[in-house]
C-alpha cells in the first residue's frame, strides 16, 4: 500500500505543485489549509483537505492523524504584512509544532523545507551542506531556527527527518518572479551594480522530483540535501535569458548598489513605526548584491536527483504561464 501522504503549505507555489504530483502519482494526500485559502485546486485534485494552522496544535493532531509521510512545505515567505513575530511563530514554533504532532502520530518520514538562504552571503562559492550559517535577514534567520528545530529532533531520534534546501523557485505557479519579468518586458529594469552576482535557481518540476526523492529514498532519512539547478549563472545572464523569452533587447541601465541599500534600510526604518510595508528593504536589495552558487553533489550521488529543466525551457514556460493568467 502506498503511503498516507500530509502536505502542509499545499496552497501555496512549491506545496501546490508537490500536492499535484503526488496526486498525479496515486499517492492518497492530505493538505493542511488555512481557513479562508483559495483550496479549490487542490479539491479537484481530489486531495483531502483538513483546516488548520501551524500555531494551532489541535487542528495538526488531526492532520497527522494516520499519515506515514509529512512534507513540511509552509512557511511565511513573503515580507510583505507580516512582523517578526510572525514569522517566528510560524516558521520556528510551527515547525515543533508539527514535528510534534507528527511524532505522536506515528509518522514514519518527516520532511521539511528549509532554505539556502540559512548560508546567507556565500563567501567561497559554491556552498554545500556543511557551509556554515549566515542568514541575513528576519526571514533567514526564522527559516535557519526552524532548520535547527527540525536537526534537534533528527539528533534525538525522534522522528526519521530528512532536510532540504531548495535554491529560488522558479517555474509556472510562481508569482514572485513576475516583477523581474514584467519589468524587463516594460523596459523599466535597471541593474544595480555590476550583475556579477551569481545566482542559482531550481525550476519547480526539478524541484519537486528532489522533494519526493527525500521523502521516499532510504539513504535520505537523516540527511540535508540542497536543492538547486545544476550551475549557477550571473545575474546579467538570468537577465538576457528573460529578456530573449519575453521578445527584448536585453536592458543597459545600470545604476551603483550601495545608494539603493541604504534606501532600503532607511525605508525600513520609516515605515516601521507607522506600521506600512517599506516599498523597499534590504533583503529585497540583496537580489543584486549576493552570490549565491551551491553544489548539489551530495543530492545528485546519494538521492540520484537530476534536474532537467534547463534554463531557457523553463523562463519559457513560466514566461507562458504568466501569459496564461494575464499577469504578462
Ligand atoms: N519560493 C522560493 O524561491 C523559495 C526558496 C527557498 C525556500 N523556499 C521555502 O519553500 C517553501 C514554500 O515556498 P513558496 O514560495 O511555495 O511559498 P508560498 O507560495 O508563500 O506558500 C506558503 C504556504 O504556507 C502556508 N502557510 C503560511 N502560514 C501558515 C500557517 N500559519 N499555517 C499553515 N500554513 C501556512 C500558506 O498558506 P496560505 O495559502 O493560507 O497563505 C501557503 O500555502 C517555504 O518553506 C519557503 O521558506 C522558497
Amino acid at each position: 500500500m502506498s503511503p498516507k501522504i500530509l502536505v502542509t503549505g499545499g496552497t501555496g507555489f512549491t506545496g501546490g505543485q508537490l500536492c499535484k504530483k503526488l496526486a498525479q502519482d496515486g499517492y492518497a494526500v492530505r493538505a493542511l489549509v488555512r481557513a479562508g485559502s483559495r483550496s479549490s485546486e487542490l479539491e479537484k485534485l481530489g486531495i483531502e483537505l483538513v483546516t488548520g494552522d501551524l500555531r494551532d496544535k489541535q487542528s495538526l493532531a488531526k492532520a497527522t492523524e494516520g499519515i506515514d509521510t509529512v512534507y513540511h512545505i509552509a512557511a511565511l515567505f513573503r515580507p510583505e504584512n507580516v512582523t517578526r513575530q510572525d514569522m517566528w511563530d510560524i516558521n520556528v514554533e510551527g515547525t515543533r509544532n508539527i514535528l510534534d504532532a507528527s511524532i505522536e502520530a506515528g509518522v514514519k518520514r518527516f520532511v521539511h523545507c528549509s532554505t539556502i538562504g540559512v548560508h546567507g552571503d556565500i563567501k567561497h562559492p559554491p556552498a554545500t551542506e556543511d557551509t556554515p550559517y549566515g542568514p541575513g535577514d528576519y526571514y533567514q534567520e526564522s527559516k535557519t531556527e526552524g532548520e535547527m528545530v527540525a536537526l534537534q529532533y533528527m539528533r534525538e531520534n525522534r522522528l526519521p527527518i530528512v532536510v532540504f534546501r531548495p535554491g529560488g523557485i522558479y517555474g509556472p505557479g510562481d508569482v514572485r518572479f513576475l516583477k523581474l519579468f514584467k519589468s524587463i518586458k516594460n523596459k523599466k529594469f535597471v541593474m544595480f551594480g555590476s550583475g556579477q552576482v551569481l545566482y542559482q535557481l531550481v525550476h519547480i518540476h526539478d524541484l519537486v522530483e528532489g522533494i519526493i526523492l527525500c521523502g521516499t529514498k532510504d539513504e535520505a532519512v537523516g540527511n540535508i540535501y540542497i536543492l538547486t539547478g545544476e550551475e549557477p549563472i550571473t545575474l546579467n545572464h538570468l537577465v538576457s535569458e528573460i529578456a530573449n523569452v519575453v521578445n527584448v533587447a536585453p536592458p543597459k541601465l545600470r545604476l551603483p548598489v550601495a545608494p539603493l541599500y541604504y534606501a532600503g534600510f532607511a525605508c525600513e526604518i520609516l515605515c516601521k513605526p507607522l506600521g506600512i510595508n517599506p516599498p523597499l528593504y534590504r533583503r529585497r536589495v540583496d537580489f543584486f548584491k549576493k552570490d549565491r552558487a551551491f553544489s548539489i553533489k551530495k543530492a545528485m550521488s546519494e538521492l540520484g536527483f537530476q534536474p532537467k529543466v534547463d534554463l531557457e525551457t523553463g523562463l519559457k514556460n513560466t514566461a507562458n504561464w504568466y501569459a496564461q493568467q494575464g499577469l504578462l
